[in-house]
């Protein structure tokens, strides 16, 4: 993986992904050594974070990296009319490596052809986030032992949600059989479907959340996208579709896990926390752990 980019899930082989969740477990028993000290790390944030950026800097800093960056495009000379050309060029040469995210789809894949250093794609509009799917996966396989013959649903907002298109393409390697709950607008894109279909998995389309829950030991909720949306109106319709209460857990798998990859708005209500088969913020903290793997790795410190 040294001096590899990260832009899609489908970059890293499935013997990759392994090689990541089982060095991430290493680095969650022991997260504070300082084998990253002779490196820069580049965050790039042209688009809102807490999770993805804190927990990459985080992990850097723990590793002994140093951090640069801005987390608002506004702060930068893109506010000038730069282009993302000129400042992924601009940018490589301080760091060694670059972590982006950008509004706009495609936007990690351009930077990681321009760049001289390796880019991580930490979100493209609405296609991919590659590095939420492997601390996903990581939660996934500590909780459930395996990634093999699990019934996972998605819930809520398919068509736009990145971690949904990512994880889902990486679960197409496992014995996986999904549940895809949205509204009828806000379906899984056609070209993850294919996906499923390519490696004979099977897949349910639903609209309601209600029958799946007692069936799946991974609930996976998302947030409707607000900021995807080009009409106002379009997402008033749908933002309350689904709303995940704690006297809804009643009948489920004693194994099963509910997952987000946050920040929620209204779509788990706050009584669900304190249920054991909340994972959600725990989710959030194995990102660390799982983003100290991947540096490590594309920068060649570990094999
Ligand atoms: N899960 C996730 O990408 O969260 P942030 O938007 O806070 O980084």
């Amino acid at each position: 993986m040294k001096n590899k980019s990260l832009v899609s899930i489908n970059d890293f082989t499935r013997e990759e992904h392994i090689r990541i969740l089982e060095l991430a477990g290493a680095f969650e028993k022991r997260p504070k050594q300082r084998i990253l000290q002779d490196f820069v790390v580049a965050t790039l944030f042209f688009e809102p974070s807490t999770r993805t950026r804190l927990s990459f800097e985080s992990a850097a800093t723990q590793l002994g990296a140093k951090v640069i960056g801005f987390t608002d495009a506004a702060s930068s000379s893109v506010q000038k009319g730069e282009s993302l050309r000129d400042t992924i060029l601009t940018v490589s040469n301080y760091c060694d490596i670059i972590v982006m995210r950008h509004p706009k789809e495609g936007s990690a894949r351009f930077a990681s052809e321009v760049s001289k250093v390796p880019v991580i794609n930490a979100g493209d509009g609405a296609n991919q986030h590659p590095t939420q799917t492997l601390l996903d996966m990581y939660s996934i396989r500590k909780t459930q032992g395996s990634l093999d013959n699990l019934n996972i649903a998605f819930v809520g907002d398919l068509k736009y949600g990145r971690t949904v298109h990512s994880l889902v393409q990486a679960l197409c390697h496992y014995n996986t059989t999904f549940h895809l709950v949205s509204p009828i607008e806000l379906k899984l894109p056609s070209a993850v479907k294919m996906d499923i279909k390519k490696r004979n998995l099977v897949y349910y389309q639903s609209t309601d959340i209600h029958d799946v829950i007692p069936k799946v030991d991974i609930l996976y909720m998302t947030r409707i996208q607000k900021e995807r949306f080009s009409d106002p109106l379009d997402y008033e319709k749908v933002k309350n579709a689904y709303v995940l209460r704690n006297s809804m857990l009643e009948d489920t798998k004693s194994n099963l896990k509910i997952m987000h990859p946050l920040p929620r708005v209204n779509e788990i209500t706050s009584d669900v926390d304190e249920n054991p088969k909340a994972y959600y913020f725990t989710q959030a903290l194995n990102g660390v752990f799982v983003r100290q793997a991947l540096l490590a790795s594309i920068l060649g410190v570990v094999d």
